[in-house]
């Protein structure tokens, strides 16, 4: 299976998708998308600091009634992060639940102590400041709950956001960046209501819960009032379960700019993109004065047997948001033809590929010990990894603290838009992945990072691993 069989994957011909409907019928695009604000910060100290709170609280998303949600500095979601590549961050959270949370970077270089995991848990009513100095390229990254055993249950209730990181290489560009207006934070997320509008947290399938009703960034039947030629889409698949094969109605192209960890080399040009939960992708999407389309999910096979599509929602066709372009619309510049430069590491500094059987809940045979460390990683190191999915089910693979370059998959290089820095990996059935990473120079001796399937409900289970980074 190559890139050509990956495209077949999520193409799947032959079978026709089940429309999903949402809890009153089908949807009718009315409710203008939220956007997060951007947090707030202060410098003080040659620090930029930020004040986040975890709190419970109440949100209308469905009509019928208002939902007991959580958020960060509101009801149901937080706000958007934002940094800049060689800026030292402290970030001051409050716990106000009932119940220990954490927040966890995703996709972000940084020290173990900080990087909030299932070991930097903040206890109801205490506190919790990770610093660390941002390293990295210019990215969509994010944040949600780490509690071992309850992050579908915290991702679900609705904590998270995105967190921007830009730098002086993505600056220069001729990109859409206008937070809000043509650079569009996109969070994906499938929730179940019931007729009074509460959320419900139950009917789990194989890969988890696969809610009927889709919202972007907490707005159910989302309208987007596009007002430039050139809109970027910042899409998180933010789902605990959920994969989404990303096009639009009318199947008009767009380009793909970057991947979980910054921008590809060049863009590239598609007309459907697959995200697994806690993948991204930022797209650039065209439209013309007073078009509407729809951004929305196409059936796809995940590489499952047909008689277990439904089981993992991969037949499953969704409207996601309604795009409405205005009678006219600001010019935007054509996108550049060159984007990032890409740092790859040697694959000839790798040492024996590590290998990660995914299994039933497991990885190589072994559910998630939190007093156990499964493998010890050099700072600085050039490593290379290898994931099979041994398993008849579809899994994913992220890891803590890198950002890898798929290597290959089956042994066919990966297609363009799998070719730039990734932190989470679609792995179907019976494929072999390699991926090679480098690794940073935070050490912990004790303190581990993991590494786990990002279907929330199969790393609860125990689909995670821990690694120390040490000298
Ligand atoms: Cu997005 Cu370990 O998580
Ligand atoms: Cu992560
Ligand atoms: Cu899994």
């Amino acid at each position: 299976l190559g890139a050509g069989a990956l495209a077949a994957l999520a193409g799947c011909s032959g079978r026709t998708g089940r429309e999903v409907l949402d809890t009153f019928g089908k949807l009718d695009f009315r409710n203008p998308l939220h956007i997060p604000p951007l947090a707030e910060s202060v410098v003080k100290d040659g620090q930029r600091v930020f004040d986040l709170v975890t709190q419970a609280g109440q949100s209308e998303i469905v009509q019928g009634g208002k939902a007991d949600t959580w958020g960060v500095n509101g009801a149901l979601l937080g706000p958007t992060l934002r940094a800049r590549r060689g800026e030292d961050i402290r970030i001051n959270i409050s716990n106000s639940l009932e119940v220990a949370t954490t927040l966890h970077w995703h996709g972000m270089r940084l020290p173990a102590v900080a990087d909030g995991g299932p070991h930097q848990m903040v206890e109801p009513g205490g506190t919790w400041s990770p610093a660390w100095g941002i390293d990295q390229p210019a990215a969509t990254l994010w944040y949600h709950p780490h509690p071992h055993g309850e992050t579908e249950k915290h991702v679900y209730k609705g904590l998270g956001g995105m967190f921007i990181i830009d730098d002086d290489e993505e600056s220069r560009l001729a990109l859409p960046r206008h937070y809000g207006v043509d650079d569009i934070p996109v969070i994906v997320q499938d929730k179940t209501f019931n007729a009074q509008g509460q959320l419900v947290e139950s009917g789990r399938v194989g890969v988890g819960m696969l809610g009927g009703t889709v919202l972007v960034n907490g707005t159910a039947a989302a309208v987007l009032a596009v007002t430039a030629e050139h809109t970027r889409l910042r899409l998180l698949n933010a789902s605990t379960a959920r994969s989404y094969n990303f096009g639009f109605s009318d199947d008009r192209s767009f380009t793909m700019i970057g991947s979980d960890g910054g921008l590809l080399a060049q863009p590239v040009p598609l007309s459907r993109i697959m995200l697994t939960p806690g993948e991204r992708a930022e797209i650039i999407v065209a439209a013309a004065p007073g078009e509407k389309f729809t951004l929305r999910s196409f059936p796809q096979c995940l590489g499952v047997a047909d008689s277990r599509a439904a089981e993992v929602g991969a037949q499953d066709k969704l409207e996601i948001l309604e795009l409405t372009a205005a009678a006219t619309l600001s010019p935007s510049a054509p996108i550049p033809t060159q984007l990032a430069t890409m740092d790859y590491p040697d694959p000839a500094l790798a040492g024996d590929m590590r290998m990660f059987q995914l299994g039933d809940n497991s990885i190589n045979s072994k559910f998630m010990d939190m007093d156990r460390i499964d493998l010890e990683v050099k700072a600085g190191a050039t490593e290379a990894w290898g994931v099979i999915n041994a398993h008849n089910q579809p899994h994913n693979f992220h890891i803590h603290d890198v950002q890898f370059q798929i290597l290959s998959m089956d042994n066919q290089p990966p297609p363009p838009e799998l070719a730039g820095w990734k932190d989470t990996v679609y792995v179907p059935p019976r494929m072999t992945i390699r991926l090679l990473m480098r690794f940073g120079e935070h050490t912990d001796p004790v303190i581990p990072y993991m590494y786990h399937c990002h279907l929330l409900w199969h790393e609860d289970m125990g689909m995670m691993g821990q690694f120390l980074v040490v000298e």
